[in-house]
């Protein structure tokens, strides 16, 4: 978390949209208390994000993802956060049919789990729903470029803005949705060129995940850093840490111990009664 917000409580959302141009923003991922607990210290921004259902639940995309897994993760990160932002995604089916049905869906999430925000994905056809939202004391996070709910129209997990029309359709879509009211904007998988243009254009700061250094921010999925999920790690992630191979290896020794009678040995036993009955046996 950044200087200026520590121990003053939760990083609020206007003091993150203040942050735009100024120290990086810290995001990552989080879906449970215990990873919240260690993530906490040093994140402004935890996003529950729609990806659990890939990363937790095995899922092959985020499309099946309901509203009542995102509150019971997203209670969960409250319960394990206290000092930054938590935002939760809004799954897919649960806001694009209508900004009536946004506001139903991110109501119930704001107050069910107490976080600050919602995030959705859409460019300018969220516009509208984005206005209503915010109006409305809903403070909304953009995700555009690479949008993972998309994947069946975009033919599956690509980088989006490589052609002219493309780069300059997700810069209209960012100005459009800062227009709108979004208080900060995620950019998802799109070339240096797009990331910078944009978060030199909008007012409010940008969110990278492989959107180069150039955004306000950065963001990804922790499990990916951590190497806890590994079918398949995208290009922007860099991995600091390799847990899965831990994992592996101490649940393997915990297995011989068992296996040869090396677990439990005295120290973890509640050792034998120092009198009644037992004492005999
Ligand atoms: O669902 C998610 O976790 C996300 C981030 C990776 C940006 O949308």
């Amino acid at each position: 978390m950044s200087a200026t917000s520590k121990k003053m409580g939760r990083v609020s959302v206007p003091s993150l949209r203040m942050r735009k141009g100024g120290e990086p923003i810290v995001c990552l991922t989080a879906y449970t208390t215990p990873m919240a607990q260690r993530l906490d210290e040093h994140c402004d921004l935890l996003l529950v994000g729609d990806s659990l259902g890939m990363v937790v639940y095995g899922m092959e995309s985020t499309l099946a993802v309901t509203v009542d897994m995102m509150v019971n993760h997203g209670k969960a990160v409250m319960r394990g956060s206290k000092n930054a932002c938590v935002v939760v995604d809004l799954p897919f089916g649960s806001y694009q049919e209508s900004k009536e049905q946004a506001f139903r869906t991110a109501s119930h999430i704001l107050s069910e789990t107490g976080c600050a925000a919602v995030k959705l994905e859409g460019g300018a056809e969220m516009a509208d729903t984005i206005a209503f939202l915010t109006a409305r004391g809903v403070p909304v996070m953009a995700h555009i470029g690479l949008m993972p709910q998309q994947v069946n129209t975009m033919g599956g997990f690509k980088s989006q803005g490589r052609d002219d029309d493309a780069a300059l359709k997700i810069i209209a879509d960012a100005k459009t949705v800062a227009k709108a009211g979004a208080f900060s904007v995620v950019v998802e998988g799109t070339v240096e060129a797009v990331a910078r243009r944009i978060t030199e254009t909008i007012d409010v700061p940008t969110i990278g995940i492989g959107a180069s250094v150039a955004c306000d921010g950065q963001v990804l999925v922790t499990e990916d850093i951590l190497g806890l999920f590994s079918d398949f790690t995208p290009k922007f992630v860099k991995r600091y840490a390799n847990l899965g191979d831990s994992v592996s290896e101490a649940v393997g020794q915990y297995a011989d111990d068992v296996r040869t009678r090396k677990f439990p040995s005295d120290e973890h036993c509640f050792g034998i009664p120092k009198k009644g009955k037992l004492r005999a046996v």
